[in-house]
C-alpha cells in the first residue's frame, strides 16, 4: 500500500494525482491522507516522488470543472474518489466523465452539491459591521457551510466588498480579508475572538426591515425553509426574527397592518400565487416572484436568460428594455438588431450563444407616453447578482462577452472600469471574460463613423469570444 500525504486542497491532490498516475499506481493500492486530517503523522513523507518528466494528463474542460467542484465536497474519502475516476480516464475510459457511470454520477452530485454549497454562502452570508478601531475587521460574518467551501466563497466577496476589512468564520476556519490580501485561516475558534454575535446599528435597521416586508399573507412555509435553509438562520439576523413571524403569521396577527402597507404602494399588481410565495428577498423561489429589489414592481415580467446550458459563449447585457419587457426575452428590441448584425458578422449565430441581463427586470421612467431605460444603480445590481451567479454554474460557457459597463460591474464589481477593459480577455473564474461596448451605446451616437467604430468594436470582441471558445 502506498501512502500518500497531501495538503488537504485540490492544487496538492492534482499534483499527487498526476504523479502517481505516472507511477502507474493503481487506485485500490493508495491510502489517501491529509496532512490536516492526522497531523504529524507523516513526517517519513508520502509525498509525491519526482519523476522525469512532467506527468501530464489531458481532461475534458467539462471533467477538469466537476473534479474542481467535488474537491470541496466534504467527505474524507473524496481524494481516493477522485484519484479514481482520474485513473479511469488515464485508462481511456471516456464514460467515467458521464452521467451514465456510476463513479461519473457520484461525481456530478459531488459537484452540485458543492455549488448549492457555493450560492448557499453567497446568498446567506451576513455581515456584522464592527468597530474597526479595535483592530478587528469592519464586518464580520458567521456560516456554516455544508461543504468546504470557504476559500471560494471568500474571493467571492474579496472582489465586491473594494477595501473593507472582514472575516468569514466557519466552524473549520476563516477567511480574513485585510483591504488588500486575503487569508484562509484552517483553524477553529476564529469566531470567538471576533465576536460575530454583536449586533449593531445596520442590523437593528436590517431587522425593521426584514419584519416590514415580511408578508403573513404570502407565507410558504415549506419553500421558506427550502430556501432559507433552517440551518442557516443563526447566521441571519433575520432568522431570529422568523419564528416569531411565522408563529404571528399563522395566527393571522398583522394581517391588517399588512394589507394597508401593501395598499399604500403603487405600482401596477403583480400576482403571486401562494405557492410561489417568497415572503423574504434572499430566498427568492424563482426569478418570476422575485423581490429582492424594488424594480419588480413597475416591470411587467423578469426576462430570463435564453439560450442552452451548453452554449460556450455567454453574452452578458444590462437589463432588459422595453421590447423585451413586454416579449420576455433578452435582446429582441433595437439593440438586439444591432447585437444580432455583430454576431452575423463575427460568424457567431444566435442558437449558439446564451443572451442574459445583470438585472432581470426594466429599469425605467416615464417621458410622455413612453418608458425611458434608466440605467440599474450598482444595489440593484448586486441584488440580481443571485440569478446571475445560478446562470454562471448552470451554463457551462467558456466564455462571457460583457456588453456595456453594467455587464462589467456585474461582474467584476463598480470599480472595473470599461475604458480600461475593452478589448481585453480576462480570466473569470474558470472563465474568460471579454468586454466591449453595449450596442446602445452604438445607436445612440450620431455620427456614423463613431458608430461603426463601436460596432466594429462588438464585432471584434465577439469575434475573440469564438475564438476562444473553440480552444
Ligand atoms: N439591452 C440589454 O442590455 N439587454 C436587453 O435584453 C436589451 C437591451
Amino acid at each position: 500500500m502506498h501512502v500518500i500525504s497531501i495538503d488537504d486542497d485540490f492544487a496538492a491532490w492534482r499534483a499527487a494525482a498526476l504523479d502517481a498516475i505516472a507511477r502507474r499506481l493503481a487506485p485500490e493500492s493508495i491510502d489517501w491522507r491529509t496532512a490536516q486530517a492526522e497531523p504529524g503523522l507523516f513526517n517519513e513523507s508520502a509525498a509525491p516522488q519526482k519523476v522525469d518528466q512532467t506527468p501530464q494528463i489531458r481532461v475534458s474542460r467539462e471533467l477538469a470543472t466537476l473534479l474542481k467542484d467535488a474537491a470541496h465536497f466534504r467527505d474524507s474519502r473524496r481524494w481516493s474518489f477522485l484519484y479514481r475516476v482520474l485513473w479511469r480516464w488515464a485508462q481511456g475510459e471516456r464514460a467515467v466523465a458521464s452521467a451514465a457511470d456510476e463513479d461519473g454520477a457520484r461525481l456530478s452530485k459531488m459537484a452540485k452539491a458543492v455549488r448549492r454549497a457555493q450560492h448557499d454562502m453567497i446568498a446567506y452570508v451576513r455581515f456584522r459591521q464592527r468597530d474597526a478601531a479595535l483592530g478587528a475587521p469592519e464586518y464580520v460574518a458567521w456560516h456554516e457551510p455544508d461543504h468546504d467551501v470557504l476559500a471560494w466563497g471568500a474571493e467571492h466577496f474579496a472582489a465586491r466588498m473594494g477595501k473593507s476589512t472582514w472575516l468569514i468564520a466557519t466552524p473549520d476556519g476563516a477567511a480574513m480579508f485585510d483591504g488588500e490580501h486575503l487569508q484562509i485561516e484552517r483553524r477553529r475558534a476564529l469566531a470567538s475572538e471576533h465576536d460575530v454575535d454583536t449586533p449593531d446599528a445596520a442590523e437593528a435597521l436590517w431587522m425593521t426591515y426584514y419584519r416590514s416586508i415580511f408578508n403573513p399573507a404570502r407565507l410558504n412555509e415549506a419553500a421558506l425553509e427550502q430556501h432559507m435553509p433552517v440551518r442557516f438562520w443563526k447566521g441571519l439576523p433575520e432568522g431570529a426574527l422568523i419564528p416569531q413571524l411565522v408563529s404571528d403569521a399563522r395566527g393571522g396577527a398583522r394581517r391588517v397592518a399588512q394589507a394597508q402597507r401593501v395598499g399604500a404602494l403603487g405600482g401596477k399588481a403583480v400576482q403571486v400565487e401562494a405557492h410561489d410565495a417568497q415572503p423574504e428577498r434572499d430566498a427568492p423561489t424563482s426569478l418570476d416572484t422575485c423581490r429582492r429589489c424594488d424594480l419588480w414592481r413597475n416591470a411587467t415580467q423578469a426576462v430570463h436568460g435564453a439560450g442552452s446550458a451548453d452554449a460556450r459563449i455567454m453574452l452578458l447585457g444590462e437589463q432588459p428594455g422595453d421590447q423585451e419587457d413586454l416579449k420576455g426575452e433578452p435582446f429582441v428590441g433595437p439593440a438586439g438588431q444591432l447585437l444580432d448584425e455583430a454576431m452575423q458578422r463575427a460568424g457567431v449565430p444566435r442558437e449558439q450563444v446564451y443572451l442574459t441581463n445583470a438585472v432581470k427586470h426594466f429599469k425605467w421612467e416615464p417621458r410622455g407616453k413612453r418608458r425611458l431605460h434608466k440605467t440599474p444603480a450598482q444595489q440593484e445590481v448586486e441584488a440580481c447578482s443571485y440569478w446571475l451567479e445560478r446562470e454562471l454554474h448552470e451554463v457551462g460557457a467558456r466564455v462571457i462577452v460583457t456588453l456595456g459597463a453594467t455587464a462589467l460591474a456585474a461582474l467584476f464589481g463598480r470599480r472595473a472600469t470599461l475604458s480600461a477593459h475593452v478589448g481585453r480577455v480576462v480570466p473569470y473564474r474558470d472563465k474568460l471574460v471579454v468586454a466591449t461596448y453595449h450596442p446602445s451605446y452604438a445607436l445612440r451616437q450620431n455620427d456614423e463613423a463613431a458608430r461603426e467604430r463601436t460596432v466594429a468594436a462588438i464585432v471584434a470582441a465577439l469575434d475573440q469570444a469564438r475564438e476562444l471558445s473553440a480552444r
